[in-house]
């Protein structure tokens, strides 16, 4: 293959995210996990079925972050997982040191790469980034948004009984509690959300978004979610690798965006082979720039702990 992608975490979103990127033979992939032969075990694995599936490119895994050098895009998704009970919040210490410790290794082999931060909390393991790389935020941002907007897209399509494909929605902010869905962006083959359902069952929907993630862990009881997390990260790896100026709402490092400086936040942005090529800023009324703020002030006291 012509580009290289590196997948930190060989567990649920990992591996899961390999995959995806091999069977669309977006990239070669280098699979490293801190448990050297689970992500030897599963690189082999995916490798076996290639002559079943149909596909050209070549999966490594392993311990040793030689394997990685010379990566175009690295995806961090090594750290420990939510269970019942617990927020993302509640990740905080354990998966910064991982995180730092990870993105050390990843820039001395790779120094010109990008990174597309995964493991939570999200907001604060960007910045975890941001500092250990020193990187600029074009080189240096987090996946979420997708995420969330996917979920609250779904989530319209159930609710209308349409295509997902003609349905198009957005959710700003930090990837926790606070997020902030935008119905008034959300759209039906262009028809305004607002126009096709009442009041209270776009606040369910909206609600039902928020909890997305807790929802699926109640499910798992051993984990979270991974099979909607690895189709988004690798939406935004197709972006970048194929220069599609895609704008997708992504965890950007803003420089006095929305009223914001120094804080990554989910924004939509356009991504292309540059990264992370041009925050964009949409209208927010009064009450959605309120509900940014909250989410805003999340991530800051997040940060502050850090
Ligand atoms: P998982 O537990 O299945 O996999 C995590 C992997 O990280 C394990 O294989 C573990 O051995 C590995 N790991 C731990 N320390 C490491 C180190 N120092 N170096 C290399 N690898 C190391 O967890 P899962 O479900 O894959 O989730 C991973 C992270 O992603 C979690 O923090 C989770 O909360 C987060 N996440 C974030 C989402 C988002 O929207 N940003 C969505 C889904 C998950
Ligand atoms: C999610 O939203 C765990 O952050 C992850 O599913």
């Amino acid at each position: 293959m012509d580009h290289k992608v590196t997948v930190v975490g060989a567990g649920n979103v990992g591996a899961t995210a390999a995959q995806r990127i091999v069977e669309q033979e977006l990239a070669d992939v280098a699979l490293v996990d801190i448990l050297g032969d689970l992500a030897k075990g599963k690189a082999l694995d995916m490798m076996e079925s290639a002559p079943v599936v149909g596909f050209n490119a070549l999966l490594e895994g392993g311990d040793d972050y030689a394997l990685t050098a010379g990566s175009d895009i690295c995806v961090v998704t090594a750290g420990l997982a939510r269970k019942p009970g617990m927020s993302r919040d509640d990740l905080l210490a354990k998966n910064t040191e991982i995180v730092g410790g990870v993105i050390e290794q990843l820039v001395a082999h790779s120094p010109e790469t990008i990174l597309i931060l995964v493991t939570n909390p999200l907001d604060a393991m960007c910045e975890v980034a941001r500092r250990a790389s020193g990187f600029p935020r074009q080189r240096v941002f987090g996946m979420a948004g997708v995420l969330d907007s996917a979920r609250m897209r779904y989530f319209i399509a159930a609710e209308l009984d349409v295509s997902v494909e003609d349905v198009d929605a957005f959710v700003l902010g930090g990837h926790g509690d606070t997020m902030v869905p935008l119905p008034r962006y959300a759209t039906v083959n262009g028809v305004p959300l607002t126009e096709l359902l009442p009041a209270e069952r776009i606040e369910a929907i909206n609600q039902r978004t928020r909890d997305g993630g807790i929802e699926i862990v109640n499910y798992y009881k051993q984990g979270s979610a991974y099979y909607a997390p690895s189709a988004a990260v690798v939406d935004m790896v197709a972006a970048i690798l194929r220069d599609k100026k895609k704008i997708l709402p992504c965890a950007a490092y803003l420089e006095g965006e929305y009223g914001v400086e120094g804080l990554f936040i989910g924004v939509p942005a356009k991504l292309g082979r540059g990264g992370l090529e041009k925050v964009i800023e949409l209208e927010l009324t009064a009450e959605d720039k309120a509900a940014l703020d909250k989410s805003v002030a999340a991530v800051k006291g997040l940060i502050e702990k850090l």
